[in-house]
């Protein structure tokens, strides 16, 4: 759809991993040439949980870093800094007051996260209502998640519903309502554990992994203990999970089948698992280590990214001051 408008935010946590490659950057990589894009790397909502200020700049940087590596064009979207367009906390403020606390305090990521032990501050209770403030604000129709993100929607939908009936006449609404765009669920990609590939679980292997620790990290991949010579099921096997992932169609069949077959060690499967990963994603490689001697332009890339987006950004907020008669 030509009038489709793409945003998403991306947490900048560290290093991105292979299973965020799979799970979201190669499908928000294949949008931005497609169709009007806004991504953002959301340091506002990190500050919810990340209190420390040389770790903020280094992750913010690394994910930059990431997504021109991997082939974000800068001529195609926008890729800039949460907090280089502040009408979007502006925006943030006025939609606190149509959301009902209690609605926040039921949300699942917020009691998913202070479970997990995260200290429940107003921002982290807020986090949604700042999401929303991101989506609407670029009028974003499509918004790529995983399928956890879905109530962060709805969400959403809700406070551009609320926002239109108190504040708009009827046959002129100010925000479009967004469609979630639930990227693909089949590839949950397994960690080296076997569990869901995951930050918090410290099970990652990360796109830009190299050398020994690379080595290290898909040799200690967890697999059961059939010996060498005896049949195996590709299908259950996590470093066949992963090869699935990097190779193409024959050579996939092709290690199946060597699986089947026995006389084919997980050993073997490891070693082809890390000569897959390392020439999949060689030429990012080469270029992340390219743009880090480049600070200047990344830097270029993510201020120019925020004067595009601020100039759909002063416009609508001028619009939403008049309707609210601020
Ligand atoms: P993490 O679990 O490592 O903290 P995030 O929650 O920051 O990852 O996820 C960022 C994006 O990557 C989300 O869209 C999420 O759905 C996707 N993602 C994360 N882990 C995986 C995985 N193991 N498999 C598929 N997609 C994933
Ligand atoms: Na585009």
């Amino acid at each position: 759809n030509a009038d489709s408008v793409v945003v998403s935010g991306i947490q900048p946590s560290g290093r991105l991993h292979i299973g965020n490659y799979f799970g979201a950057l190669r499908q928000h990589l294949d949008l931005h040439t497609q169709h009007e894009a806004y991504y953002f790397i959301v340091n506002y909502h990190a500050l919810t949980s990340l209190h420390d200020a040389d770790k903020m700049r280094q992750y913010t940087m690394d994910v930059a870093l990431d997504y021109l590596a991997l082939g974000f064009d800068p001529d195609e979207a926008a890729l800039f800094v949460q907090s280089d367009v502040p009408e979007v906390t502006e925006l943030a403020w006025i939609f606190y007051n149509l959301m009902p606390v209690s609605r926040l305090e039921r949300g699942v990521s917020y009691k998913e996260k202070v479970s997990q032990g995260l200290n429940p501050n107003a921002g982290l209770l807020n986090y949604p209502v700042l999401q929303a403030a991101d989506i609407l604000i670029y009028g974003g129709t499509q918004v790529p998640v995983g399928a956890d993100q879905k109530q962060h929607i709805e969400i959403t939908r809700d406070l551009a519903q609320r926002f239109n009936n108190t504040f708009c006449p009827d046959d002129d609404p100010l925000f479009t309502l967004p469609e979630p765009y639930i990227l693909d669920d089949v590839s949950v990609v397994p960690g080296i554990d076997g569990q869901k590939m995951s930050k918090s679980y410290g099970n990652t292997i990360g796109i830009f992994d190299e050398g020994k620790a690379l080595k290290k990290k898909v040799m200690s991949i967890v697999t059961d203990s059939t010996p060498l010579d005896e049949p195996k099921d590709p299908e259950q096997c996590n470093v066949f999970a992963l090869i699935k992932l990097f190779a193409e169609a024959e050579q996939r069949a092709e290690i199946a089948e060597q699986y089947r077959a026995g006389g084919y060690g997980y050993g073997h499967a490891k070693k082809e698992l890390l000569g897959l990963i390392q020439d999949f994603f060689a030429e990012a490689r080469e270029r992340r280590h390219e743009l880090e001697q480049r600070p200047d332009y990344v830097r270029d890339v993510l201020r120019d990214g925020a004067k595009r987006a601020r100039q759909k950004t002063e416009p609508l907020m001028a619009q939403v001051r008049n309707a609210t008669g601020l």
